[in-house]
């Protein structure tokens, strides 16, 4: 980027800029980086669309009611454009940005006359130009088969906000085409970012007072990004390095595919104190049958034993899972398959979703689509089994120290809220004046949603809980393998 726009000019009027985002954590990330190549334009992020000179919406196309709430909201915003522009209020623009736009980008132009820009994840970085030369770019959308790699290289790097912990995207896109998905299409092929501009963008989060990292991809662990010596890295090394960084002191990652688990990385988890024991490693369904009409490339056993080789390099890692019912052809049997596995493997949190056909995607047009009554039903049946488990997880940690990375100011008077290793929320009285540290803290209660737990007063206390903190986090919830 140029130092003219990184600099906005003296005097410059403020305009105001309203983002709303939709869908996964990328899209997240991708919002920040939006709002930051958009301010040294003038632009400021505002709280509602009701005042915005700019409105963009960061859309999701994975299920339908995601890509249909868009134009619900287009319609709201078509109105609002209309009253400010006969109010002589000075005009607005919407753009649509994100998977939907990718997807469909002619259609939301011809059903919402009031969009001026329809920009695909490929090319935030244009935003400014394209902002200069919205009626030209009208209906103009920048294919998925774009390597990323230009619009890393050219969008600022990543601010985070005022919080403690941030988003970083480390690789884009997916490869493996499960027939039920849209990604591989709205964000095309496998990318990785090269080691030394992941570095550097956490370097400067860590300046700015982030503590806890979570590493974005589609695919995260096939991460393949270039190494110092020119070769491919993975994501284990790339977690020891970012480790090294002074303030660093949490790594997460996320989405795992299972057939991207490699040794390292396993074996990162034994010997990274900084690589929290948590790990969101979808499965989609527990059939056979089922997984291999979904092309996820691997069975249920192979998954059985992934998960008993994570636990024995880390026995208290917990383990979080995304799950689809309904999908075409599913029975009763596939469906009770499903239930076993979750059973066996016993989740610490998990996303449970009824099939959505997609167009374009092989399974929406697979025969014997299920009846959505069934679908829902067996939808309850497994959220029900999910928040039993999750619900237990939680109360299993009443009792224990948990170290907790304090985030933000609680509901209540001095009350803080933090996180677990295991991403729980953990709600501390007077401990406002610990965000941003990492603090042992026992454990009083677990909830369906939260833990609330209680700082450990004497330091005589402290001390002799610092070695309970380690014995604590090392011993075994679930010893039991799958
Ligand atoms: N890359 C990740 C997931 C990306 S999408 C992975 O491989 O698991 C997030 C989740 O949305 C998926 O794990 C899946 O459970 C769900 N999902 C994707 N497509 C869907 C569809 N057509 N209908 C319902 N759920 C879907
Ligand atoms: Fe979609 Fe499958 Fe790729 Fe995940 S691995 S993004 S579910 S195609
Ligand atoms: Fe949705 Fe695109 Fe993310 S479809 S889940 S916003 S990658």
């Amino acid at each position: 980027m140029s130092d003219t726009l990184a600099h906005p000019k003296a005097g410059q009027a403020t305009k105001r800029l309203f983002i709303k985002t939709y869908g996964c954590q990328m899209n997240v990330y991708d919002s920040e980086r939006m709002a930051d190549v958009l301010r040294p334009l003038g632009y400021a992020p505002t709280e509602t669309p009701d005042d915005a000179d700019f409105v963009i919406l960061n859309t999701c196309h994975i299920r339908e009611k995601a890509a249909e709430k868009v134009y619900s909201e287009l319609g709201k915003l078509r109105v609002l454009k209309e009253a400010r522009g006969e109010a002589g209020q000075g005009g607005m623009t919407i753009a649509v940005a994100g998977c939907v736009a990718q997807a469909e980008g002619e259609e939301i132009m011809r059903r919402q006359p009031a969009v001026d820009l329809v920009v695909g994840p490929q090319a935030y970085h244009q935003l400014p130009e394209l902002l200069t030369r919205t009626a030209r770019a009208r209906g103009e959308r920048i294919g998925a088969d774009f390597a990323p790699v230009d619009k890393f290289d050219a969008l600022p790097a990543a601010r985070g906000g005022d919080g403690v912990t941030a988003f970083l995207t480390v690789q884009e896109g997916c490869d493996k085409f499960c027939t039920f998905c849209v990604v591989p299409y709205t964000r095309g092929a496998e990318w990785s970012r090269p080691v030394a501009a992941v570095l550097n963008e956490a370097r400067a989060l860590a300046d700015r007072g982030v503590r806890e990292l979570t590493l974005l991809g589609q695919n995260v662990n096939a991460y393949d990004g270039e190494g110092a010596d020119g070769n491919p890295s993975t994501l284990a090394r790339l977690a020891y390095a970012l480790a090294d960084i002074p303030g660093i002191d949490r790594i997460r990652y996320t989405t795992s595919h299972p057939n991207d688990m490699s040794d390292d990385l396993i074996a990162a988890h034994a010997e990274l104190d900084a690589l929290m024991p948590y790990l969101h490693l979808p499965v989609q369904s527990g059939s056979d049958r089922l997984l291999r009409l979904m092309n996820r490339k691997h069975g249920r056993q192979k998954y059985f034993d992934l998960i008993e080789r994570i636990r024995a390099a880390r026995p208290d890692m917990a383990l979080s899972g995304d799950f689809i019912v309904g999908f075409p052809g599913e029975t009763d049997r596939d469906f009770e398959d499903t239930m076993d596995l979750v059973r066996r493997v016993r989740y610490a949190s998990a996303f449970s979703f009824i099939y959505s056909p997609r167009p374009g995607t092989p399974a929406a047009t697979m025969a014997a689509q299920v009846a959505p009554e069934v679908a829902k039903a067996r939808l309850h049946t497994l959220q029900a089994l999910l928040l039993e488990q999750q619900t237990a997880f939680n109360q299993s940690q009443a009792g224990r120290i948990l170290p907790v990375l304090f985030e933000k100011k609680g509901r209540h008077g001095a009350q803080a809220i933090g996180r677990s290793p295991y991403l729980q929320s953990v709600h501390v009285d007077d401990a406002d004046h610990l965000i941003g540290q990492i603090v042992p803290v026992e454990i009083v209660s677990g909830q369906q949603n939260s833990l609330a737990g209680r700082l450990i007063h004497s330091q005589a206390a402290h001390l002799q809980q610092r070695g309970a903190v380690s014995q604590a986090i090392g011993a075994p919830l679930r010893s039991e393998a799958p």
